[in-house]
């Protein structure tokens, strides 16, 4: 299902304001980075910070359970968008269970997490080419995704755990993804 460019500017202003108190735990390192982040819809963390609000238990609760993605796109039926729903139910079947369960308020622990594929995207990709051509251009599946760490020049990246899989399954519900104003980030170089 695809939504118009207006609907999506519009719900990325809803966002933005629901987001701000998560701002603390996404993890970048300069300006110019946390512009493409901004830039870009929310990831499976921020959808999961919206969907928890500021209920901990009903976190925890969550994050004790394990289903392979069908399960928890079920799960998660509440998120309303495909993409969002469907990356974020990737990023579970992932990463649950937790090595070692965090307890707290809800930004604790999802800083505690293991990054998303945006995280993941927006800090280790755009150091040698833009972000444009090379990703949000793309139009590739899961296994497309993965196929980039053959390459020579990918080959060290994203090498702890299952980041790779967690990266390609973000990307492939993610992209292609036009957005009206690319940041200087992620345009090409
Ligand atoms: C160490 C430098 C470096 C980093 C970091 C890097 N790339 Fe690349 N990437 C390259 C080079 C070199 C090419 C091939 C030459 C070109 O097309 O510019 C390339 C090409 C690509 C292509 C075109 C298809 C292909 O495989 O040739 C895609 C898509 C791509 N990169 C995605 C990514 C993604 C996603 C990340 C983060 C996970 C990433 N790159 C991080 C260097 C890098």
């Amino acid at each position: 299902m695809s939504i118009s460019a207006k609907t999506r500017s519009a719900r990325r202003r809803n966002w933005t304001v629901a987001l701000s108190a998560l701002a603390a735990t996404l993890v970048v390192s300069s300006p110019l980075l946390a512009d493409a982040g901004a830039a870009l819809p929310p990831g499976p963390k921020e959808s999961l910070a919206l969907f928890a609000g500021d209920d901990a238990a009903m976190l925890a609760g969550l994050l004790g359970k394990t289903f392979e993605t069908e399960g928890w796109i079920g799960e998660l039926s509440a998120i309303a968008e495909d993409e969002a729903r469907r990356a974020l139910a990737e990023y579970l079947a992932l990463n649950l269970p937790l090595a070692a369960p965090v307890e707290g308020a809800v930004a604790t622990v999802l800083a505690a997490m293991p990054l998303d594929g945006k995280e993941l995207f927006v800090q280790n990709c755009l150091s040698c080419h833009g972000g444009d051509r090379y990703f949000l251009q793309q139009g590739r599946t899961d296994e497309e995704w993965m196929g980039i760490f053959d390459a020579p020049y990918h080959r060290r990246l994203l090498t702890e755990g299952v980041e790779r899989e967690t990266f390609a399954s973000y990307a492939a519900a993610t992209t292609p993804l036009k957005l009206e104003n690319v940041p200087e980030a992620l345009q090409d170089k």
